[in-house]
């Protein structure tokens, strides 16, 4: 298998109800790692591209957290409808989506 040029890792952690931190995937997280696999099927990308699904990031309450190396950006509050410019920006043409980076307070 090749080495990718970039690995994104979806934040798809769950915690039961009443747990004093917040989940991803009360978040729709799952919808985010799937609109990734989607796109990675998409653009055929896969000596490229990898996409794994992960526990928690850290960043929970700012979640859905996705982090891409080999840069070690990490983008928060991802929706399924930011996937495709963080897929083509970022993984596709190397320019992270300065929009959805997640705030220095909680990843900087
Ligand atoms: S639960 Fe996703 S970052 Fe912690």
């Amino acid at each position: 298998m090749p080495r990718p040029e970039r690995h994104v890792f979806v934040c798809v952690q769950q915690r039961p109800e009443g747990h004093p931190r917040p989940s991803c995937s009360q978040k729709n997280c799952n919808e985010v790692a799937e609109e990734f696999f989607f796109n990675l099927q998409q653009t055929q990308a896969f000596d490229r591209i990898q996409v794994t699904t992960t526990g928690c990031l850290g960043p929970c309450s700012e979640g859905p957290s996705v982090l891409v190396y080999p840069e070690g950006v990490m983008y928060g509050r991802v929706g399924k409808e930011d996937v495709a410019a963080i897929f083509e920006e970022h993984l596709v043409n190397g320019k992270p989506v300065e929009r959805l980076l997640m705030p220095k307070d909680f990843w900087g």
